[in-house]
């Protein structure tokens, strides 16, 4: 008889034994999370730890699951910016619901690979059954379709290769394509134009306007220069929550000029597509529903556990067009009556990341989801209000979807210095533990910003980190 394979032996006497505790891991979890505000936002790393890291070696024989286990949480784990911290305001991101984290462990004790139709029939069902959600709180109809990425950045790249292969088929125009974009879109709109091959010379920028929406003047002009010099205007970049301020462009103006110059108008909502979620906010995406493509991060602002983003798309068989291949290996597993997913993206091998989404809706309804979505922009507006009131303080833009930009401007202290010291009334409170901020710049100015859009924020949150900001910035103020 022939011996059996010797992981397999250790793993059986694993299960008997049950050392992977993971329950235990979730319950420490949950029991720091009811503590959370009272902790600082991010535990420092000191030399011992990062020497206690890197002394860790790969070993010949395993070592104890539970002590390595435990080696990650206390020095590793635990030593990240913590996202579930009420007071994590510097980044487009969420504490995650509970939910997410359940139906994320459970996927990944599974790990179904969801790369077709016929590996995980029912977990595809599940994927096209959110997509088509989704596509109808943009006001798609049935035609419309997509996949779960991995995220944004992902997902505008997805849409804007779909983009290009819809108006440049073939690519036989590609030299000629010109995509524009404004000067909020984010990075990872350039960065996928250059990976889908455009030169920076096919990649217009144009500049936005007082409330950081994009210049249709400039930008009908930019177009029509193209157009005039031979070129093939394809592609035009529009967002809902702009990273920087929150901002949503003017959909219904730039569905009007993606018509009537045969453009592809996509859509970055990779923070703000969630205020389809809510009935009260959702009309500022108005003409959502004349685009061709959307990006929609759930591990932005509806509280997934990474990753979990959307590339969606009007019209199906746009994707279809632009992904499907039909390798022989894969003829056998083919699905006859469904779509597989290799054939809508980029990916072949997937985690099933829409099952933690799916999990979060049914256990916890939409409508409380939706009232996440709400609370954050009655969080910034309490934001505003109370830097508003602050002495020398002033709110830079209107906040939009939980992102509110504002700046320390004391009239005894030379404008030249107002980028430092704003800089370091930020640094000093991130330094304090208290709460996590970050500054950005705006025409030419740094701001500090804060994005409130935390599934944990309360308002007290956000007033009391408005408050510390006051009292630092007269100390700092004294060193300027
Ligand atoms: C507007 C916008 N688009 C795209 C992205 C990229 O998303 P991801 O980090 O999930 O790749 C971000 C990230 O913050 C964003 O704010």
């Amino acid at each position: 008889m022939l011996e059996r394979q010797k992981y397999n032996k250790e793993m059986d006497e694993v299960r008997e034994r049950q050392v992977i505790e993971i329950a235990d891991y979730l319950k420490e979890f949950f029991k720091i999370n009811a503590d959370i505000r009272d902790m600082p936002i991010m535990d420092a790393v000191d030399s011992q730890t990062v020497e206690r890291v890197m002394s860790w070696e790969i070993p010949r024989a395993g070592r104890d699951p539970k002590v390595v286990g435990d080696e990650l949480v206390k020095d590793v784990l635990s030593k990240c910016l913590s996202l579930q911290h009420p007071r994590s305001l510097a980044f487009v991101t969420s504490a995650v619901s509970p939910y997410s984290i359940a139906g994320a462990v459970l996927t990944d004790i599974y790990n179904p690979n969801i790369a077709g139709y016929g590996l995980a029939p029912t977990a595809s069902l599940i994927e096209e059954k959110l997509i088509k959600w989704m596509g109808s709180r943009a006001g798609w109809d049935e035609n419309c379709g997509g996949i779960f990425t991995s995220g944004g950045s992902m997902s505008n790249l997805t849409c804007m290769i779909a983009a290009r292969e819809d108006k440049l088929p073939g690519r036989y125009d590609l030299a000629d394509g010109v995509a524009f974009y404004s000067d909020q879109a984010h990075s990872s709109i350039i960065k996928g134009m250059r990976m889908m091959g455009l030169r920076n010379d096919q990649c217009v920028k144009i500049e936005s306007d007082d409330n950081y929406r994009i210049r249709l003047d400039l930008l009908e002009a930019e177009i029509v220069k193209s157009k005039n010099e031979g070129k093939k205007p394809f592609l035009l970049i529009a967002s809902i929550g702009t990273t920087n301020t929150g901002s949503i462009d003017p959909l219904p103006e730039l569905a009007d000029i993606a018509a009537k110059y045969g453009m592809w108008l996509h859509v970055d909502g990779a923070f703000g597509g969630s205020i389809l979620f809510s009935d009260i906010y959702k009309n500022l995406a108005k003409g959502i529903e004349r685009a061709d493509s959307l990006s929609w991060d759930t591990h932005k602002w509806a509280m997934q556990t990474y990753s979990c983003s959307t590339a969606l798309v009007r019209d199906k068989q746009k994707f279809i067009t632009a992904f499907n291949e039909h390798p022989e290996y894969l003829e056998d597993v083919r699905s006859a009556s469904h779509n597989d997913g290799w054939d809508l993206g980029i990916e072949m091998s997937r985690p099933a990341r829409c099952l933690k989404l799916w999990f979060t809706l049914q256990a916890m309804g939409t409508d409380l989801l939706a009232d996440v979505i709400d609370y954050s922009f009655y969080n910034a507006k309490q934001a505003e209000t109370a830097i508003k009131a602050m002495p020398d303080w002033q709110v830079v833009v209107k906040p939009c979807c939980g992102a509110i930009n504002f700046r320390y401007e004391p009239k005894e202290i030379d404008e030249s210095k107002y980028d430092a010291l704003n800089d370091a009334i930020a640094k000093e409170l991130t330094a304090s533990g208290y709460a996590f901020i970050v500054t950005t710049v705006l025409k030419g100015k740094r701001v500090i910003r804060m994005c409130v859009i935390g599934a944990n924020t309360e308002t007290e949150d956000v007033l009391n980190t408005v408050e510390k900001l006051g009292q630092i910035a007269l100390e700092v103020k004294k060193k300027f």
